[in-house]
């Protein structure tokens, strides 16, 4: 339910930036991606770098790393700095690159950076329902560090749609958190940190990703781990 229809009414009901935000957003991550002031100072490629312990290179890379030039990508999310920059970029004027984002804040940093690049859409869509106009396949799409924070019906919905949007030779990409090891010291940092501020990232230490999809047999999924099991990317392709 969006705020605007809550009976919550609070004083930023006419505010537009609030308009049409799941709650789960203004409840949890108010601060990082819906007001935009905040969402404004924490927009850059070195949040991105502390957030994920100077992983983030090698992370943004086993996305980039699978996009071909000329295809069509869907990235379901923004992401702090210069990461959708790059992935539009690698791209290319021969394909398509689009951008969906839930909140006004967050559309238009994405629509500001990929200004200029005709071949990029930033859409205002839930990554749970976004269907794309053209309705061309994708070649590729790509959830970075999403699941972990929305819940967990929301995760369910936003597996199964991206895995009914993949067309047979299609690939798609979940890079988020793991369960990391029981010796990496970072796993007891997150342990607080997601007591206090990431209420539905704990789940990922749980269950795979393939839990999230209802008809997971019907495709590969192919697990890579990063520092020590705090990250996993999955790259899940249609079975033979
Ligand atoms: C992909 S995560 C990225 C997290 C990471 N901390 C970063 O560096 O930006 C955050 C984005 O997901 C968006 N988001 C949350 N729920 C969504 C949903 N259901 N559909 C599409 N985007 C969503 C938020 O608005 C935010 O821009």
């Amino acid at each position: 339910m969006s705020r605007k229809m809550s009976k919550n009414h609070s004083p930023r009901e006419n505010d537009p930036y609030y308009d049409g935000v799941p709650d789960y957003m203004i409840d949890v991550y108010d601060w990082a991606y819906v007001d935009p002031k905040w969402a404004r100072a924490l927009d850059r490629n070195w949040v991105v770098r502390v957030l994920l312990f100077f992983n983030d290179q090698r992370l943004i890379r086993a996305y980039l790393n699978e996009i071909r030039e000329g295809t069509r990508v869907w990235q379901v999310a923004h992401v702090y700095g210069d990461m959708v920059t790059r992935a539009a970029k690698k791209v290319g004027p021969s394909g398509a690159f689009h951008l969906t984002d839930i909140t006004p804040a967050q559309i238009e940093h994405a629509t500001r950076k990929l200004a200029g690049m005709d071949w990029a859409r930033v859409i205002r869509a839930d990554a749970s329902s976004h269907a794309d106009a053209d309705q061309k396949p994708y070649d590729l799409i790509c959830s970075f560090f999403l699941l972990h924070e929305v819940p967990e019906e929301k995760k369910h919905a936003i597996v199964n749609h991206m895995l009914a949007k993949l067309p047979r030779n299609g690939k798609a990409v979940f890079v988020d958190y793991d369960n990391p090891a029981w010796w990496q010291p970072i796993r007891y940092i997150l342990k607080v940190v997601n007591h206090y501020l990431e209420p539905f990232a704990e789940a990922m230490w749980k269950n795979p990703i393939q839990h999230y999809a209802s008809q997971a047999d019907r495709f590969t999924w192919r697990k890579t781990g990063f520092f020590g099991g705090v990250y996993q990317c999955v790259i899940v392709e249609h079975k033979a």
